[in-house]
Protein backbone atom coordinates (compact mmCIF):
# COMPACT_ATOMS: atom_id res chain seq x y z
CA UNK A 1 0.00 0.00 0.00
CA UNK A 2 1.26 3.65 -0.67
CA UNK A 3 0.07 6.88 0.39
CA UNK A 4 2.05 9.56 -1.02
CA UNK A 5 3.53 13.61 0.06
CA UNK A 6 6.20 15.10 0.96
CA UNK A 7 7.50 16.93 3.83
CA UNK A 8 10.12 17.05 6.28
CA UNK A 9 9.30 19.38 9.06
CA UNK A 10 12.77 20.48 10.58
CA UNK A 11 14.22 20.84 7.48
CA UNK A 12 14.59 24.74 5.83
CA UNK A 13 15.57 26.79 3.18
CA UNK A 14 15.30 26.74 -0.80
CA UNK A 15 16.50 22.87 -0.69
CA UNK A 16 12.79 22.06 1.46
CA UNK A 17 11.05 23.95 -0.86
CA UNK A 18 12.72 22.42 -4.15
CA UNK A 19 12.31 18.89 -2.75
CA UNK A 20 8.47 20.18 -2.09
CA UNK A 21 7.65 21.07 -5.26
CA UNK A 22 8.87 17.57 -6.53
CA UNK A 23 6.96 16.30 -4.42
CA UNK A 24 3.82 18.24 -5.30
CA UNK A 25 4.38 17.65 -9.18
CA UNK A 26 5.23 13.74 -8.40
CA UNK A 27 1.87 13.48 -6.42
CA UNK A 28 -0.22 15.12 -9.38
CA UNK A 29 1.37 13.20 -11.70
CA UNK A 30 0.42 10.21 -9.89
CA UNK A 31 -3.25 11.17 -9.94
CA UNK A 32 -3.14 11.93 -13.69
CA UNK A 33 -1.32 8.73 -14.44
CA UNK A 34 -3.40 6.50 -12.63
CA UNK A 35 -6.56 8.30 -13.41
CA UNK A 36 -6.05 7.59 -17.24
CA UNK A 37 -5.35 3.51 -17.02
CA UNK A 38 -8.57 1.89 -18.94
CA UNK A 39 -10.55 -1.09 -18.36
CA UNK A 40 -10.36 -2.44 -21.81
CA UNK A 41 -13.00 -1.59 -23.70
CA UNK A 42 -16.54 -3.33 -25.03
CA UNK A 43 -16.20 -7.16 -26.41
CA UNK A 44 -18.09 -7.34 -29.29
CA UNK A 45 -20.00 -11.08 -29.51
CA UNK A 46 -18.85 -13.37 -32.49
CA UNK A 47 -21.42 -14.47 -34.98
CA UNK A 48 -21.09 -17.88 -33.46
CA UNK A 49 -22.62 -16.23 -29.92
CA UNK A 50 -24.78 -14.02 -31.04
CA UNK A 51 -26.69 -17.28 -32.76
CA UNK A 52 -26.45 -18.81 -29.48
CA UNK A 53 -27.53 -16.23 -26.95
CA UNK A 54 -31.08 -17.48 -26.44
CA UNK A 55 -29.59 -20.57 -25.08
CA UNK A 56 -29.73 -20.57 -21.05
CA UNK A 57 -27.93 -23.43 -19.55
CA UNK A 58 -29.20 -23.92 -16.02
CA UNK A 59 -26.90 -24.52 -12.79
CA UNK A 60 -27.39 -28.25 -11.19
CA UNK A 61 -27.51 -28.13 -7.86
CA UNK A 62 -24.83 -28.16 -5.85
CA UNK A 63 -22.89 -26.56 -2.58
CA UNK A 64 -19.09 -25.96 -2.68
CA UNK A 65 -16.64 -24.55 -0.67
CA UNK A 66 -13.79 -21.37 -1.25
CA UNK A 67 -11.35 -20.04 0.38
CA UNK A 68 -8.05 -17.57 -1.07
CA UNK A 69 -4.77 -16.77 -0.29
CA UNK A 70 -3.53 -19.12 2.31
CA UNK A 71 0.40 -17.72 1.47
CA UNK A 72 1.56 -20.73 3.44
CA UNK A 73 5.00 -20.10 4.99
CA UNK A 74 6.74 -23.61 6.37
CA UNK A 75 8.10 -22.94 9.66
CA UNK A 76 10.91 -25.05 8.90
CA UNK A 77 12.33 -22.34 7.05
CA UNK A 78 13.10 -19.79 10.07
CA UNK A 79 10.36 -17.91 12.14
CA UNK A 80 13.03 -16.68 14.31
CA UNK A 81 15.88 -13.95 13.87
CA UNK A 82 16.52 -10.14 12.68
CA UNK A 83 15.53 -10.90 9.44
CA UNK A 84 12.83 -12.90 9.81
CA UNK A 85 11.27 -9.91 12.19
CA UNK A 86 12.22 -7.26 9.38
CA UNK A 87 10.11 -9.12 6.95
CA UNK A 88 7.38 -9.47 9.35
CA UNK A 89 6.94 -5.46 10.17
CA UNK A 90 6.83 -5.14 6.44
CA UNK A 91 3.79 -7.50 6.14
CA UNK A 92 0.65 -7.95 7.35
CA UNK A 93 0.17 -11.31 6.98
CA UNK A 94 -0.30 -14.50 10.06
CA UNK A 95 2.70 -16.54 8.51
CA UNK A 96 3.87 -18.28 11.53
CA UNK A 97 -0.04 -19.29 11.91
CA UNK A 98 -0.54 -20.11 8.23
CA UNK A 99 0.14 -24.22 8.40
CA UNK A 100 -2.08 -24.38 11.12
CA UNK A 101 -4.79 -21.76 9.44
CA UNK A 102 -4.66 -24.24 6.21
CA UNK A 103 -5.32 -27.07 8.50
CA UNK A 104 -8.39 -25.22 10.49
CA UNK A 105 -9.93 -24.14 6.80
CA UNK A 106 -9.42 -28.36 5.64
CA UNK A 107 -10.80 -29.48 8.77
CA UNK A 108 -13.92 -27.25 8.68
CA UNK A 109 -14.31 -27.70 4.83
CA UNK A 110 -13.50 -31.68 5.24
CA UNK A 111 -16.70 -31.47 7.62
CA UNK A 112 -19.20 -29.59 5.46
CA UNK A 113 -21.39 -31.88 3.12
CA UNK A 114 -19.88 -29.41 0.20
CA UNK A 115 -19.15 -31.63 -3.05
CA UNK A 116 -15.78 -29.40 -4.22
CA UNK A 117 -13.36 -26.36 -3.03
CA UNK A 118 -11.95 -24.04 -4.75
CA UNK A 119 -8.90 -22.03 -3.70
CA UNK A 120 -8.09 -18.59 -6.13
CA UNK A 121 -4.64 -18.51 -5.66
CA UNK A 122 -1.43 -17.39 -3.72
CA UNK A 123 -1.24 -20.75 -2.02
CA UNK A 124 2.36 -19.32 -0.34
CA UNK A 125 4.08 -17.04 0.96
CA UNK A 126 6.64 -16.46 -1.96
CA UNK A 127 6.64 -19.67 -4.32
CA UNK A 128 8.93 -21.33 -2.45
CA UNK A 129 8.75 -25.40 -3.58
CA UNK A 130 8.61 -26.35 0.05
CA UNK A 131 5.48 -24.82 0.97
CA UNK A 132 3.73 -25.86 -2.18
CA UNK A 133 5.04 -29.46 -1.77
CA UNK A 134 3.07 -28.74 1.88
CA UNK A 135 0.17 -27.37 0.47
CA UNK A 136 -0.45 -29.92 -1.78
CA UNK A 137 -0.02 -32.33 0.64
CA UNK A 138 -2.65 -30.69 3.67
CA UNK A 139 -5.41 -30.40 0.58
CA UNK A 140 -4.68 -34.28 -0.18
CA UNK A 141 -6.84 -34.81 2.48
CA UNK A 142 -9.72 -32.97 1.44
CA UNK A 143 -9.40 -34.77 -2.20
CA UNK A 144 -9.25 -38.30 0.08
CA UNK A 145 -12.63 -37.46 1.48
CA UNK A 146 -14.39 -37.11 -1.43
CA UNK A 147 -14.61 -33.28 -1.98
CA UNK A 148 -12.26 -32.50 -5.01
CA UNK A 149 -10.06 -29.60 -4.76
CA UNK A 150 -9.41 -27.26 -7.62
CA UNK A 151 -6.84 -24.51 -7.67
CA UNK A 152 -5.43 -21.52 -10.22
CA UNK A 153 -2.07 -19.59 -9.55
CA UNK A 154 -1.75 -16.10 -7.69
CA UNK A 155 0.83 -13.85 -8.43
CA UNK A 156 3.58 -14.74 -5.72
CA UNK A 157 3.29 -18.49 -6.45
CA UNK A 158 5.56 -19.21 -9.57
CA UNK A 159 9.12 -18.11 -10.70
CA UNK A 160 9.72 -15.70 -7.30
CA UNK A 161 13.02 -14.44 -6.36
CA UNK A 162 11.85 -13.75 -2.79
CA UNK A 163 11.28 -17.16 -1.81
CA UNK A 164 13.50 -17.73 0.87
CA UNK A 165 15.09 -18.60 3.95
CA UNK A 166 15.18 -16.58 7.06
CA UNK A 167 18.74 -17.78 8.71
CA UNK A 168 19.70 -15.25 12.20
CA UNK A 169 20.00 -11.59 10.49
CA UNK A 170 20.42 -12.85 6.84
CA UNK A 171 18.30 -15.10 3.89
CA UNK A 172 19.12 -17.64 1.62
CA UNK A 173 17.60 -18.15 -1.17
CA UNK A 174 15.61 -21.42 -1.72
CA UNK A 175 13.64 -23.23 -4.51
CA UNK A 176 11.07 -21.86 -5.93
CA UNK A 177 8.40 -23.47 -9.03
CA UNK A 178 8.22 -23.50 -12.48
CA UNK A 179 4.55 -23.12 -14.13
CA UNK A 180 5.44 -26.63 -15.21
CA UNK A 181 6.37 -27.48 -11.97
CA UNK A 182 3.64 -25.97 -10.53
CA UNK A 183 0.93 -28.18 -12.36
CA UNK A 184 3.05 -30.85 -11.55
CA UNK A 185 2.41 -30.24 -8.08
CA UNK A 186 -1.31 -29.21 -8.05
CA UNK A 187 -1.91 -32.38 -10.49
CA UNK A 188 -4.47 -33.83 -8.16
CA UNK A 189 -6.21 -30.30 -7.76
CA UNK A 190 -7.35 -29.83 -11.04
CA UNK A 191 -4.44 -30.34 -13.55
CA UNK A 192 -4.84 -33.92 -13.72
CA UNK A 193 -8.17 -34.12 -14.13
CA UNK A 194 -8.99 -31.11 -16.51
CA UNK A 195 -11.34 -31.74 -19.23
CA UNK A 196 -8.86 -29.17 -21.27
CA UNK A 197 -5.69 -26.80 -20.42
CA UNK A 198 -4.51 -23.67 -21.82
CA UNK A 199 -1.56 -24.80 -23.67
CA UNK A 200 0.00 -20.99 -23.15
CA UNK A 201 -0.63 -20.22 -19.58
CA UNK A 202 -1.98 -22.38 -16.79
CA UNK A 203 -5.80 -22.31 -17.25
CA UNK A 204 -7.51 -25.27 -17.32
CA UNK A 205 -11.45 -26.14 -17.96
CA UNK A 206 -13.32 -28.58 -15.52
CA UNK A 207 -16.56 -30.42 -14.21
CA UNK A 208 -16.57 -30.34 -10.94
CA UNK A 209 -20.09 -31.84 -10.70
CA UNK A 210 -22.33 -32.78 -13.97
CA UNK A 211 -23.49 -29.41 -15.99
CA UNK A 212 -21.17 -27.64 -14.61
CA UNK A 213 -17.89 -26.05 -15.70
CA UNK A 214 -15.61 -24.24 -14.53
CA UNK A 215 -13.32 -21.84 -15.90
CA UNK A 216 -9.90 -21.48 -13.96
CA UNK A 217 -7.79 -19.08 -15.40
CA UNK A 218 -4.49 -17.83 -14.66
CA UNK A 219 -4.71 -14.49 -14.49
CA UNK A 220 -0.70 -14.04 -13.44
CA UNK A 221 2.33 -12.64 -15.16
CA UNK A 222 4.97 -14.80 -14.12
CA UNK A 223 6.41 -15.76 -17.60
CA UNK A 224 7.63 -12.01 -17.01
CA UNK A 225 9.31 -12.78 -14.25
CA UNK A 226 12.23 -15.19 -16.14
CA UNK A 227 12.89 -17.99 -13.59
CA UNK A 228 13.44 -15.82 -10.68
CA UNK A 229 12.16 -13.05 -10.77
CA UNK A 230 10.06 -9.84 -8.43
CA UNK A 231 6.61 -11.05 -8.10
CA UNK A 232 4.55 -8.85 -11.08
CA UNK A 233 1.75 -7.96 -8.57
CA UNK A 234 -0.83 -6.80 -11.78
CA UNK A 235 -2.60 -9.55 -13.77
CA UNK A 236 -3.27 -10.07 -17.28
CA UNK A 237 -5.13 -13.12 -19.31
CA UNK A 238 -3.21 -13.02 -22.36
CA UNK A 239 -4.62 -12.90 -26.05
CA UNK A 240 -4.51 -16.49 -26.83
CA UNK A 241 -5.58 -17.80 -23.29
CA UNK A 242 -8.75 -15.21 -24.26
CA UNK A 243 -8.81 -17.21 -27.84
CA UNK A 244 -9.26 -20.18 -25.85
CA UNK A 245 -11.61 -19.38 -22.80
CA UNK A 246 -14.15 -18.37 -25.87
CA UNK A 247 -13.85 -21.41 -27.85
CA UNK A 248 -14.36 -22.82 -24.23
CA UNK A 249 -17.13 -20.79 -23.33
CA UNK A 250 -19.03 -21.35 -27.04
CA UNK A 251 -18.63 -24.88 -26.08
CA UNK A 252 -20.45 -24.37 -22.83
CA UNK A 253 -23.40 -23.05 -24.33
CA UNK A 254 -23.00 -25.80 -27.22
CA UNK A 255 -23.24 -28.62 -24.71
CA UNK A 256 -25.60 -26.95 -22.26
CA UNK A 257 -22.74 -26.22 -19.49
CA UNK A 258 -23.92 -23.85 -17.13
CA UNK A 259 -20.33 -22.03 -16.06
CA UNK A 260 -18.85 -20.40 -13.06
CA UNK A 261 -14.82 -19.07 -12.93
CA UNK A 262 -12.18 -18.67 -10.67
CA UNK A 263 -9.47 -16.59 -11.12
CA UNK A 264 -6.99 -14.44 -8.62
CA UNK A 265 -7.13 -11.20 -9.55
CA UNK A 266 -10.83 -8.91 -9.60
CA UNK A 267 -12.77 -8.73 -12.55
CA UNK A 268 -14.96 -5.90 -11.28
CA UNK A 269 -14.01 -3.41 -9.48
CA UNK A 270 -14.61 -3.51 -5.99
CA UNK A 271 -14.60 0.05 -4.38
CA UNK A 272 -15.04 3.41 -6.34
CA UNK A 273 -11.96 4.19 -8.26
CA UNK A 274 -10.55 0.62 -7.45
CA UNK A 275 -8.37 0.92 -10.90
CA UNK A 276 -7.24 4.20 -9.95
CA UNK A 277 -5.89 3.25 -6.56
CA UNK A 278 -4.36 -0.39 -6.75
CA UNK A 279 -5.39 -1.51 -9.90
CA UNK A 280 -2.70 -3.99 -9.92
CA UNK A 281 -5.12 -5.84 -7.64
CA UNK A 282 -7.94 -6.29 -11.31
CA UNK A 283 -6.80 -7.64 -13.84
CA UNK A 284 -6.03 -5.80 -17.37
CA UNK A 285 -9.06 -4.59 -19.25
CA UNK A 286 -10.65 -5.84 -16.71
CA UNK A 287 -13.97 -4.28 -18.42
CA UNK A 288 -13.15 -6.57 -21.62
CA UNK A 289 -12.74 -9.66 -19.50
CA UNK A 290 -15.77 -9.18 -17.57
CA UNK A 291 -18.31 -8.41 -20.51
CA UNK A 292 -16.34 -11.54 -22.44
CA UNK A 293 -17.60 -13.80 -19.56
CA UNK A 294 -21.01 -12.14 -19.22
CA UNK A 295 -22.03 -12.42 -22.68
CA UNK A 296 -20.95 -16.13 -22.61
CA UNK A 297 -23.85 -16.50 -19.27
CA UNK A 298 -21.05 -16.63 -16.86
CA UNK A 299 -22.48 -14.63 -13.61
CA UNK A 300 -20.20 -15.74 -10.75
CA UNK A 301 -16.61 -15.11 -10.88
CA UNK A 302 -14.40 -16.11 -7.78
CA UNK A 303 -11.72 -14.43 -7.01
CA UNK A 304 -8.76 -13.47 -4.09
CA UNK A 305 -5.17 -11.09 -3.94
CA UNK A 306 -6.83 -7.91 -2.27
CA UNK A 307 -7.13 -10.26 0.62
CA UNK A 308 -11.15 -8.32 0.96
CA UNK A 309 -14.16 -10.01 1.59
CA UNK A 310 -16.21 -7.84 -0.57
CA UNK A 311 -18.71 -8.75 -3.29
CA UNK A 312 -19.11 -6.37 -6.30
CA UNK A 313 -21.19 -6.62 -9.49
CA UNK A 314 -21.84 -4.86 -12.82
CA UNK A 315 -24.21 -5.14 -15.28
CA UNK A 316 -23.20 -5.28 -19.06
CA UNK A 317 -25.23 -4.82 -22.02
CA UNK A 318 -25.59 -7.73 -24.21
CA UNK A 319 -27.59 -9.34 -23.24
CA UNK A 320 -28.34 -7.62 -20.31
CA UNK A 321 -26.87 -9.77 -17.72
CA UNK A 322 -24.79 -9.55 -14.20
CA UNK A 323 -21.27 -10.51 -13.47
CA UNK A 324 -20.10 -11.10 -9.76
CA UNK A 325 -16.83 -10.68 -8.15
CA UNK A 326 -17.14 -12.91 -5.46
CA UNK A 327 -13.68 -11.76 -3.74
CA UNK A 328 -12.71 -14.26 -0.53
CA UNK A 329 -10.46 -12.44 1.93
CA UNK A 330 -7.07 -14.46 2.77
CA UNK A 331 -6.91 -17.17 5.22
CA UNK A 332 -4.05 -15.40 6.94
CA UNK A 333 -5.05 -11.89 7.42
CA UNK A 334 -8.44 -11.16 9.89
CA UNK A 335 -11.37 -12.19 9.51
CA UNK A 336 -9.49 -15.48 8.55
CA UNK A 337 -12.46 -16.22 6.22
CA UNK A 338 -13.94 -18.95 3.82
CA UNK A 339 -17.19 -19.22 1.99
CA UNK A 340 -19.82 -22.16 1.14
CA UNK A 341 -21.57 -21.66 -1.63
CA UNK A 342 -25.12 -23.12 -2.00
CA UNK A 343 -26.90 -23.38 -5.28
CA UNK A 344 -30.25 -24.95 -5.28
CA UNK A 345 -32.84 -26.49 -7.64
CA UNK A 346 -34.77 -22.70 -7.94
CA UNK A 347 -31.18 -21.34 -9.08
CA UNK A 348 -30.73 -19.33 -6.32
CA UNK A 349 -27.04 -19.05 -5.28
CA UNK A 350 -26.38 -18.68 -1.49
CA UNK A 351 -23.24 -17.65 -0.19
CA UNK A 352 -22.28 -17.81 3.56
CA UNK A 353 -19.17 -16.54 5.24
CA UNK A 354 -16.99 -18.30 7.96
CA UNK A 355 -14.22 -17.59 9.78
CA UNK A 356 -11.20 -19.59 11.72
CA UNK A 357 -11.43 -18.05 15.25
CA UNK A 358 -9.69 -21.40 16.65
CA UNK A 359 -6.52 -22.31 15.98
CA UNK A 360 -4.02 -24.73 18.08
CA UNK A 361 -1.63 -22.78 20.18
CA UNK A 362 -4.09 -19.66 20.42
CA UNK A 363 -6.66 -18.87 23.17
CA UNK A 364 -10.09 -18.54 22.26
CA UNK A 365 -9.32 -15.21 21.37
CA UNK A 366 -7.46 -15.94 18.24
CA UNK A 367 -10.34 -13.96 16.34
CA UNK A 368 -8.87 -10.76 18.21
CA UNK A 369 -5.73 -11.39 17.86
CA UNK A 370 -5.96 -11.67 14.41
CA UNK A 371 -7.89 -8.64 13.88
CA UNK A 372 -5.42 -6.67 16.16
CA UNK A 373 -2.19 -7.74 13.88
CA UNK A 374 -3.74 -5.92 10.97
CA UNK A 375 -4.96 -3.18 12.26
CA UNK A 376 -1.61 -2.51 14.03
CA UNK A 377 0.83 -3.82 11.31
CA UNK A 378 -1.44 -1.66 8.75
CA UNK A 379 -0.66 1.65 10.98
CA UNK A 380 3.14 0.49 10.66
CA UNK A 381 3.20 0.16 7.52
CA UNK A 382 0.84 3.73 6.94
CA UNK A 383 2.86 5.40 8.97
CA UNK A 384 6.37 3.89 7.16
CA UNK A 385 4.74 5.19 4.04
CA UNK A 386 3.82 8.94 5.53
CA UNK A 387 7.21 9.12 6.47
CA UNK A 388 8.76 8.22 3.28
CA UNK A 389 6.64 10.90 1.93
CA UNK A 390 7.80 13.38 4.41
CA UNK A 391 4.94 13.84 6.39
CA UNK A 392 5.84 15.18 9.85
CA UNK A 393 6.34 13.16 12.55
CA UNK A 394 3.48 15.16 14.55
CA UNK A 395 1.22 14.72 11.95
CA UNK A 396 1.26 11.06 11.31
CA UNK A 397 -0.26 9.70 14.50
CA UNK A 398 -3.01 10.96 13.44
CA UNK A 399 -3.12 9.28 10.03
CA UNK A 400 -2.01 6.24 10.17
CA UNK A 401 -5.16 4.71 12.79
CA UNK A 402 -7.59 6.34 10.37
CA UNK A 403 -5.57 4.96 7.19
CA UNK A 404 -5.81 1.63 9.23
CA UNK A 405 -9.58 1.48 10.18
CA UNK A 406 -10.62 2.16 6.77
CA UNK A 407 -8.28 -0.62 5.48
CA UNK A 408 -9.45 -3.27 7.87
CA UNK A 409 -13.22 -2.12 7.56
CA UNK A 410 -12.96 -2.96 3.59
CA UNK A 411 -10.93 -6.54 4.58
CA UNK A 412 -13.71 -7.32 6.63
CA UNK A 413 -16.67 -6.47 4.49
CA UNK A 414 -20.35 -4.87 4.70
CA UNK A 415 -18.53 -1.93 5.28
CA UNK A 416 -20.64 1.31 7.20
CA UNK A 417 -19.43 4.61 6.37
CA UNK A 418 -18.58 6.86 9.70
CA UNK A 419 -19.22 10.31 9.34
CA UNK A 420 -15.83 11.65 8.87
CA UNK A 421 -13.87 9.09 6.91
CA UNK A 422 -9.89 11.23 7.37
CA UNK A 423 -9.27 13.88 9.15
CA UNK A 424 -6.18 15.78 10.30
CA UNK A 425 -7.39 19.31 12.01
CA UNK A 426 -4.08 19.72 13.49
CA UNK A 427 -1.99 18.57 10.57
CA UNK A 428 0.57 20.94 8.38
CA UNK A 429 -0.52 22.14 4.74
CA UNK A 430 1.63 19.58 3.38
CA UNK A 431 -0.12 16.92 5.10
CA UNK A 432 -3.60 18.40 4.28
CA UNK A 433 -1.95 17.88 0.56
CA UNK A 434 -1.60 13.89 0.97
CA UNK A 435 -4.79 13.80 2.61
CA UNK A 436 -6.24 15.15 -0.19
CA UNK A 437 -4.61 13.18 -2.51
CA UNK A 438 -6.07 10.21 -0.54
CA UNK A 439 -9.26 10.95 0.20
CA UNK A 440 -10.75 9.18 -2.41
CA UNK A 441 -9.19 5.78 -1.79
CA UNK A 442 -10.02 6.36 2.04
CA UNK A 443 -13.59 6.74 0.90
CA UNK A 444 -13.80 4.08 -0.94
CA UNK A 445 -12.60 1.63 1.56
CA UNK A 446 -15.05 2.87 3.52
CA UNK A 447 -17.80 2.48 0.63
CA UNK A 448 -19.97 -0.86 0.59
CA UNK A 449 -20.62 -1.14 -3.28
CA UNK A 450 -23.68 -3.74 -3.90
CA UNK A 451 -24.54 -6.66 -3.17
CA UNK A 452 -23.86 -7.59 0.68
CA UNK A 453 -20.23 -9.12 1.15
CA UNK A 454 -20.45 -12.02 3.80
CA UNK A 455 -23.73 -13.51 3.57
CA UNK A 456 -26.08 -12.58 0.16
CA UNK A 457 -28.17 -14.52 -2.16
CA UNK A 458 -27.46 -14.44 -5.88
CA UNK A 459 -30.28 -14.62 -8.21
CA UNK A 460 -28.98 -17.30 -10.99
CA UNK A 461 -32.08 -17.24 -12.95
CA UNK A 462 -31.60 -13.83 -14.40
FE1 LIG B 1 -2.31 -12.61 -1.50
FE1 LIG C 1 -2.00 -11.81 -4.78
Amino acid sequence: MIWLGRRQGCEGGEQTRARRRSGVLAVLALLILTGCAGSGGRFTPSAELRALQAVRCDYPATRFAVFSDPHVYPRSLGTSGAAFQDYLNKDRKLLVDSEALLDAVVDRIGALGVEFVLVCGDLTKDGERIAHQLVAEKLRRLAEGGKPVFVVPGNHDIANAKALRYEGDHTVAVPTVSAPEFAGIYAPFGYAAALERDPDSLSYLAEPVPGLWLLALDSCRWREQGERGDPVTDGRIYPSTRDWMEKVLIRAKRQGKAVIAAMHHGVVEHYPRNEKFFGQYLVDDFGYIGDMLSAHGVQMVFTGHFHAQDVTARTFAHPLRTLHDIETGSLVTAPCPYRVVTIGADRQATIESRFITAIPGHGKDFGAFAADCVYRSTIRLADDALAKYKVSAADRPQLGPQIARAYVTHLTGDENRPAVVLQAAEGGWWTRLVMWSQKDLIEGWYTDMAPADNDLVIDLSR
